[in-house]
């Protein structure tokens, strides 16, 4: 069988690793990597240290609007899949290379399947909820990482070939940390100490385009005086600059970094006393770390991680963000993940071929 993988951000080079494993054990894989991300830091970096096949396809889009980098996408995988003719395309999450992937498989009659299929927010400005949403209608094979997201699938109408297989990014954090408790110097390289730091990512664009909502956000961390480490992406940083604020935050004790490698987040999360962030794969390694989680949105796809109490939801008011930073301190049970969701994907694809 020969399988077409389609990747393009940071999140689904974590994914793909543990899959694309086990899926050249037995059939032949292809990789196109759509350039969406495309510096060291945010791309390459992860395919070295996750020992990922280097792409065979790599279209090289970068950045744009998403009607740019959408269609782009759209014409180059196609392009691609025609010269290929793979038996099968899979994708992964809710990014636009995932949504440009399903999108051209799937017009071409190429069976499609949607790995983290069934996750909502139910906040449909969210340009990944958007994603979420087509690619679900336009796949043929449905990965659920829990019960819950097959519910909301169930919901929509898609009834046929739904397998809740469990979460693909936890199977690759522990499969990973040995690894990075081995490897990462960024403890002693920023001359940390375990649970003396809170950990902050911020990459959204309801939170990092509207002044408001990141100066709120900013102003939080910086008036708690906690200290705190701040991976900034790219798109926060041209924000930050353009709203003026990166001088305010280099005078605080929150302390700003460039991006930063797979097991360098893997350590820093697991010694943090706190973290705060609006990614969903974060919230959710937070979780299966057993690190208290603030999440800086209003709504979260990983239902499961409030429900246990692990994780709050503060949306970018500064109020909030303070009072969590004092006040949330949950016990949270360590979540041992005993599935590889990699082997049994890889077996149900193989009924499809
Ligand atoms: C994308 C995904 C988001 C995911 C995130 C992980 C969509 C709609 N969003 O958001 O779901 O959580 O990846 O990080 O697909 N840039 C660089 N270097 C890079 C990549 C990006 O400088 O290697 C800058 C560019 O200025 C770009 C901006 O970051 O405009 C945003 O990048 P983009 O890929 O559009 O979306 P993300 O915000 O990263």
């Amino acid at each position: 069988m020969k399988v077409c993988s389609i990747i393009g951000a940071r999140p689904q080079f974590i994914k793909i690793a543990p899959l694309s494993k086990e899926l050249r054990k037995y059939h032949q894989e292809i990789i196109i990597h759509t350039g969406q991300h495309y510096d060291q830091n945010m791309s390459k970096n992860f395919f070295e240290q996750l020992q990922i096949p280097k792409p065979d396809h790599n279209l090289g889009i970068g950045s744009g609007t998403h009607g740019q980098q959408t269609g782009l996408m759209l014409k180059k995988i196609e392009e691609v899949l025609l010269k290929e003719k793979p038996d099968e395309v899979i994708v992964f999450g809710d990014t636009n290379s995932t949504l440009a992937g399903a999108l051209t498989s799937r017009k071409l009659n190429i069976k499609t399947a949607h790995i983290e299929a069934g996750m909502r927010s139910f906040d449909k400005r969210m340009p990944e909820e958007i994603n979420r949403i087509v690619t679900d209608h336009c796949s043929d094979i449905l990965f659920c990482p829990n019960e819950n997201s097959k519910r909301n699938l169930i919901n929509e109408n898609i009834k046929k070939n739904i397998f809740v297989v469990g979460n693909i990014m936890s199977e690759a954090l522990i499969e990973n940390l040995k690894k990075a408790e081995m490897e990462s110097k960024i403890m002693e390289n920023l001359n940390l100490k375990k649970k003396e730091y809170l950990l902050a990512t911020v990459h959204r664009p309801s939170n990092t385009d509207s002044l408001k909502s990141l100066k709120s956000i900013v102003t939080a961390f910086i008036e708690s005086k906690e200290n705190i480490i701040f991976p900034m992406h790219p798109r926060t940083k041209k924000f930050m600059a353009m709203y003026g604020l990166t001088k305010k935050i280099n005078s605080s004790s929150v302390k700003v970094i460039n991006p930063i490698d797979y097991f360098d987040m893997l350590i820093l999360e697991k010694n943090a006393k706190k973290i705060l962030t609006d990614s969903g794969g974060i919230q959710n390694e937070a979780f299966l770390l057993g690190i208290p989680c603030i999440t800086l949105r209003e709504n979260t796809e990983w239902v499961e991680t409030i429900e246990q109490k692990a994780n709050m939801l503060v949306g970018s008011d500064k109020k909030k963000i303070m009072d969590s930073v004092k006040t949330f301190n949950p016990s949270i049970k360590k979540r041992e993940q005993t599935e590889k969701p990699s082997i049994v994907i890889a077996r149900i694809l193989e009924k499809f071929e």
